[in-house]
């Protein structure tokens, strides 16, 4: 059937009125760097996404024009429904943003940054002490919250940050790296008030150099590369595309592995470590078979490891700017 004639169905949640951020073909440069080449993005309301890209990719860039902060030298986007050169001030009605780098005044207490935040949101003295209460005890800060932050750590002031940002109840959340620097105690609170906000419909959009952090949160990734999105999708979408899962098998007696070294034509070798890596999509039939295999040839591996691609590979996959290869494969 001819495209042209085929129904046009859009799942309910990418229908563009729903998407809380919307943007296509952003542009900026910097003298005569050019920053972002024409980016699309399409985020639905109550998802998180996660932009992902090496140090000076970008990101924080996106994050300033889509929060106002700077103008695009050209593209559209739209926020909250609100064009973001047409209405910005409906914009940022709308949003809540943690920069990369703190906006904690360190000679005022936590609570006092809180309140000032509150003030700024037009809250009632009542319900601004309220809101702060609550905040500062969901991310630990209760008892920090008399100090000057000046004297908080700075996964503290990380935390307080975060907090300041949520005073407003913003319906978007833009969070350029939020857990930098958190140990992983904090850093899992942190995607656990992530998750929290995105139950009660709030859309997060967030940056990270942790790729683990991106797999774990957000339904949609995108890396940045080069001023353009070099590819979109779920956590899992982005590992399929790039190759990379294997079977590791680890010997310690010497003898063995020379046995299954030659027998097992296919396999990269690392003579030092005594290991043999084949390729492997992962399936439970792949695993029998080398399995079954090892069996029949009487061969003992004394370690076995299945490694199917993470988001490290895909990110180094996609942002090598020379093409990449496995130490053990390149052997
Ligand atoms: N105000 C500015 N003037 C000139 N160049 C800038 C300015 N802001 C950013 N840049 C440049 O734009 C590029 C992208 O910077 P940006 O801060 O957006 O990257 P990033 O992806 O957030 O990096 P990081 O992971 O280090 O936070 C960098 O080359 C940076 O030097
Ligand atoms: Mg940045």
């Amino acid at each position: 059937m001819p495209s042209s004639v085929m129904p046009m169905i859009t799942p309910p949640d990418r229908h563009p009125s729903s998407a809380a951020v919307s943007a296509s073909g952003l542009r900026k440069s910097y003298g005569d760097k050019v920053v972002l080449d024409g980016i699309d993005l399409q985020i639905p309301a109550g998802t998180i996404f996660a932009l992902l890209g090496p140090n000076g990719a970008g990101k924080t860039t996106a994050v300033k024009i889509l929060s106002t902060l700077i103008t695009a030298d050209g593209g559209r986007a739209q926020v909250a429904g609100h064009d973001l050169s047409a209405a910005p001030q409906a914009v940022r009605a709308a949003i809540g943003v943690t920069g990369q780098f703190s906006a904690v005044d360190g000679l005022i207490t936590g609570e006092e940054n809180m309140l000032l935040m509150a003030d700024l949101n037009h809250l009632s003295k009542q319900e601004g002490r309220r809101v702060t209460a609550e905040l500062l005890a969901r991310f630990d800060l209760a008892e920090a919250a008399k100090k000057p932050a000046s004297t908080y750590s700075g996964g503290m002031k990380r935390r307080l940050d975060i907090a300041m940002t949520l005073v407003g109840s913003p319906r978007i959340i833009f969070l350029d790296e939020p857990t930098t620097g958190l140990d992983p105690r904090s850093r899992h609170n942190m995607w656990q008030i992530i998750r929290e906000l995105v139950a009660d419909g709030v859309t997060v959009f967030l940056t990270t150099q942790y790729l683990e952090e991106a797999d774990q949160l957000a339904d949609r990734i995108a890396v940045l590369n080069n001023g353009k999105i070099a590819a979109e999708g779920t956590a899992e979408e982005l590992k399929r595309m790039i190759p990379g899962g294997h079977i590791r098998l680890r010997f310690t007696d010497p003898d063995a592995y020379r046995t299954a070294a030659t027998a097992l034509t296919g396999a990269a070798r690392d003579d030092e470590a005594l290991a043999l890596q084949l390729p492997s999509n992962g399936t439970q039939r792949e695993l029998r078979s080398v399995l079954d295999w090892l069996d029949s040839a009487d061969i003992e591996a004394d370690e076995l490891t299945l490694h199917t691609p993470d988001l490290d590979d895909v990110f180094f996959a996609l942002t090598a700017t020379v093409p990449t290869q496995s130490k053990e494969s390149a052997r």
